[in-house]
């Protein structure tokens, strides 16, 4: 059970219920981060008197460290200083819980360090997974899954031989746009794609749960996780979000993990594994669940989960193309720049222009990563220029 934590973004959605944990289970909180949030950051160092933390600019640490004068807390800026805050010498577990690729180099820094990771960032595993993966198995840090479909599947495949698992079945709502077809789609507004039915999260993962490319994502993320090939995970529509993933085994019996929608449940599992503490969060009662239904993706409606598959079949360099291109696609359509189902056909296209790297380094990763968004920069101009045609 994790002792002492430091949280990477934690003053998002699964920072501020990791806190809340933290808070209910006395764990010790050593080091926090944040983007540009200082005011929130400052109330939780207030709170919870960490050692060290960071925020992402120099400017923006001056504020704050002005505003802590004299509570003895460091103050650092940046990726180097996110990546400090990883590596805090009493930190046991660092949860990763920064949006996008962003998160990537500090938990990779903490991997290097031998911390035990809670892992929400899936942008992690989807561009890096290979390395991260070898990493954390030289270094003996575990990786602990908090998303819930990767918390349920490391639920349902505990005590179990990794040859006797048949397949991997991740579960998904659907989110708020099932059923629809791509043409009622085309004009859906923002505040359309942010209803959730059933979770309420960062605006980010809320629309990739939207376009399906959240599905994509978790399951390029379920592959390094659980070290299984691509052809054995499959993704059914469960619209009740009851049941959060399952294993099926070579003998036919699949075994389902269940519980209420409460990202707090996962958070707590991967920091008391593999312990189970009693809490007050929400529980699920199957009597008001009453039908669990399942369903085929529609992957013509929802052409993002096709795409992550297919990044993921290809490898090398291609699904941190699909990643970067998608980050920056959903922030042009929150900022109301193009139309949601814009944002799989920008991703097409810039993954069609992208030569693959088979056997990438960081480094290559990176700059893969500031290619990918260029590449959608340039089409941004044209865009601009030319209006929303499908000039590609
Ligand atoms: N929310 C969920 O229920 C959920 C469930 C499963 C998995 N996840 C995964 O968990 C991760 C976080 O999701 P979230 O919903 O909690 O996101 P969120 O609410 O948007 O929070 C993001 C956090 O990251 C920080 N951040 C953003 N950009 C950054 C940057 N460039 N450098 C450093 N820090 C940055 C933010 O700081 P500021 O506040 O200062 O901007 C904030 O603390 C994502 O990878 C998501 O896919 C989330």
């Amino acid at each position: 059970m994790a002792k002492n934590i430091a949280i990477l973004g934690s003053t998002g959605s699964i920072g501020k219920q990791t806190l809340e944990v933290a808070r209910n289970l006395n764990i010790e909180v050593s080091g926090l981060t944040a983007n540009t949030n200082i005011a929130l950051l400052e109330e939780q160092a207030r709170e919870f008197r960490p050692k060290m933390i960071a925020v992402g600019s120099e400017e923006l640490a001056c504020k704050l460290e002005k505003r802590l004068k004299g509570l003895g807390i460091q103050v650092v800026y940046g990726t180097e200083g996110i990546s400090r805050v990883a590596s805090i010498d009493s930190v046991d577990t660092v949860v990763s819980s920064i949006v996008g690729i962003a998160g990537l180099l500090p938990t990779l820094e903490a991997i290097k360090h031998g911390k035990n990771i809670a892992l929400a960032n899936k942008e992690t595993l989807v561009t890096a997974g290979e390395l991260v993966v070898k990493e954390a198995q030289e270094k003996g840090a575990k990786i602990l899954p908090i998303d819930s479909e990767h918390s349920a599947v490391f639920q349902c495949i505990e005590g179990n031989r990794p040859n006797d698992v048949k397949s991997i079945i991740l579960t998904a709502s659907g989110g708020p746009f099932r059923g629809k077809s791509v043409d009622e789609l085309e004009h859906v507004s923002v505040q359309e794609a942010l209803k959730h039915p059933n979770w309420k999260m960062g605006k980010k993962i809320t629309i990739d749960s939207a376009t399906l490319m959240n599905k994509g994502l978790e399951v390029i993320e379920a592959k390094w996780l659980f070290g299984v090939s691509e052809d054995k995970i499959q993704v059914v529509i469960h619209p009740q979000s009851a049941i959060h993933s399952m294993v099926e085994y070579v003998d036919g019996v699949i075994i389902a993990q269940l519980a209420a929608p409460d990202m707090r449940i996962a958070i707590q599992y991967a920091l008391t594994y593999p312990e189970r503490l009693s809490n007050n969060f929400s529980r699920l009662d199957l009597l008001k669940v009453g039908e669990m239904t399942f369903e085929s993706p529609d992957y013509k409606t929802f052409p993002c989960l096709k795409l992550a598959i297919e990044a993921l079949k290809t490898g090398g360099t291609m699904p941190t193309v699909l990643n970067a291109v998608n980050e920056v696609a959903v922030s042009m359509f929150l900022e109301g720049k193009i139309g949601f189902m814009e944002i799989p056909r920008i991703i097409e296209e810039i993954m069609g222009r992208h030569k693959v790297n088979t056997r990438p380094s960081l480094d290559d990763i990176i700059e893969v990563d500031i290619w990918a968004r260029e590449e959608v920069m340039s089409l941004k101009r044209n865009i601009r220029r030319y209006g929303l045609c499908r000039y590609y």
